[in-house]
């Protein structure tokens, strides 16, 4: 069968595209890196994954007056690579309903709490001074609302009392690693099924709607 094609759009590190590179690489995994997009020459996952042989290419959003037209040549150039699917990993633009709604359940966001809790931005500083005593990742289909969407896979981490900011996100990072590849195997092996605002996981054995800290036997 043919390897779903994929996008994946960063701006600066790239941790998540690089666990993603990797999952591609192992045999018979169902998709493949199709090209790493950036808006930001700097980004350093671009060097990694030119090292990889994965065709790169940067956009400048300074360049364009209007969103719009940044994201014309965004799709303009999946279009061209007959991209399947997107997978936004530190993306840091906004999107507009256009955009969303042309690749409609067709992008994938990893977004670094358990949402709906803790949207947008400093989350982990926010977890921690909220007092709950759980925050996670998310990987879930992109809407034209920021940080919402049908979820796709969730990894929950626990706040210790000693926690910063930074160390709760070393955590939780390396969960990301683990869900993100994991999302984009259901998705390429065409598994996820939408239903309104939640994603229906098929072949599971047993009637879950959504997995928490799977483990990849488990589904
Ligand atoms: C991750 O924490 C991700 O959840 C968030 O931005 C960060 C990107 O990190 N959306 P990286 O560039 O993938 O290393």
């Amino acid at each position: 069968m043919a390897k779903l094609r994929v996008a994946v759009l960063i701006s600066s590190r790239g941790s998540n595209m690089q666990s993603l590179v990797r999952a591609c690489a192992q045999e018979g995994f169902p998709a493949e890196i199709t090209t790493v997009l950036s808006n930001n020459l700097e980004a350093g996952g671009l060097k990694f994954a030119a090292e990889n042989a994965i065709p790169t290419r940067v956009i400048d959003h300074r360049e364009f007056e209007a969103r719009e037209e940044f994201e014309k040549q965004i799709t303009q150039y999946l279009e061209e690579l007959e991209i399947d699917l997107i997978c936004l990993a530190g993306f840091m633009r906004l999107l507009t309903a256009d955009f969303v709604n042309r690749w409609r359940d067709r992008i994938l966001n990893i977004h670094p709490s358990l949402l709906p809790a803790f949207k947008g931005l400093h989350v982990h500083e926010r977890a921690i001074e909220s007092g709950t005593r759980f925050t996670g990742c998310t990987v879930h289909i992109v809407r034209p609302e920021m940080d919402n969407g049908p979820i796709i896979v969730q990894a929950a981490v626990p706040i210790l009392g000693d926690d910063t900011p930074d160390s709760l996100a070393t955590r939780i990072l390396e969960q990301e690693h683990r869900i993100y590849p994991l999302a984009l195997k259901l998705m390429a092996e065409g598994r996820i099924r939408i239903q309104g605002p939640i994603a229906l996981i098929d072949g599971a054995e047993q009637p879950i709607r959504s997995l928490i800290n799977p483990k990849l036997e488990e589904i």
